[in-house]
């Protein structure tokens, strides 16, 4: 299909559903070499089998579990030259007075420190090998960057993911590592599904907050993703990519 990222040993977190799993359709079909994590071994291996890619069960919030997703990227393609840190979870929810400490913890866990672990052990292997150097695109939301009613911690916890985006950014620029975030508008995945419970109505309501008129597809944040980690985009690092209809241009 095309040649973007020919050769790269690229890993990509959340890999067995929705854009993960968008993304490694992609990234395989432009020459990359891929190691796929997920908590969900039956899907991610899945999706590896069809692909030839490797797969490794790994939690995020887990140290020694990202470890080795890194680890097996280096043992099977000799060097890690990308890294897309997509896993994530939200629930659409309560109002903030309302909301349930135990579900905080765990948006948090997974979203930020996930993420957190991801940037520490890749661009500690990005910064070792030679040639050094990488690119890494974390997946953050418009709710990044704006408020997000009823999801006060997935707004904190992709505020977050902006954050550490930013500040990686910052401390590697000179290093050859790039680090940069997508902030996709609603996407048609089972994080949406989840949201709108089957209700074709709910879903007509997201559809009109985006410009365009509808909601995106995996595939859509896939390419903005496989952008930020391909040569094409050797001058843009610290950069929120943002992929949303037209939804935060109101
Ligand atoms: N779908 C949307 O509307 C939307 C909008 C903006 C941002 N996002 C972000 O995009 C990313 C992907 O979401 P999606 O819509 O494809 O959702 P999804 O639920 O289809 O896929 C998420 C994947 O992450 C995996 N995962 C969850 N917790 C994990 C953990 N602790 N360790 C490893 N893997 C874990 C799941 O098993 C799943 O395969 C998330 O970060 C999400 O916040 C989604």
């Amino acid at each position: 299909m095309g040649d973007a990222l020919a050769g790269k040993s690229i890993l990509i977190t959340g890999a067995a559903s929705g854009i993960g799993r968008a993304a490694a359709e992609l990234f395989a079909a432009n020459g990359a070499r891929l190691t796929l994590a997920d908590m969900d071994a039956d899907g991610g291996e899945a999706v590896a089998k069809a692909l030839g890619a490797r797969f490794i069960k790994a939690d995020v919030t887990q140290s020694e579990q990202v470890r080795a997703a890194v680890a097996l990227a280096v043992e099977a393609y000799g060097r890690l030259d990308g890294a897309f840190n997509n896993a994530g979870v939200s629930r659409y929810g309560a109002p903030l007075a309302l909301g349930e400490e135990a579900e905080f913890d765990r948006v948090m866990a997974i979203n930020v420190k996930g993420v957190w672990l991801c940037l520490k052990h890749e661009i500690a292997q990005m910064l070792g090998q030679s040639p050094h150097g990488g690119a890494i695109v974390n997946t953050a939301s418009v709710a990044g960057l704006y408020g997000a009613p009823m999801m006060e911690a997935y707004a904190a916890s992709k505020h977050a993911v902006v954050g550490l985006t930013k500040t990686a950014a910052l401390e590697y620029a000179k290093l050859g590592v790039r680090v940069n975030s997508v902030c996709p508008g609603v996407i048609r995945t089972p994080m949406m599904d989840q949201a709108t419970q089957g209700d074709s109505d709910a879903e007509k309501r997201i559809a009109k907050a985006h410009p365009i008129g509808r909601v995106g597809e995996p595939e859509e944040i896939a390419a903005a993703a496989m952008w930020l980690l391909s040569d094409a985009a050797s001058f843009v690092t610290g950069h929120q990519l943002v992929v949303d209809g037209g939804m935060t241009a109101i």
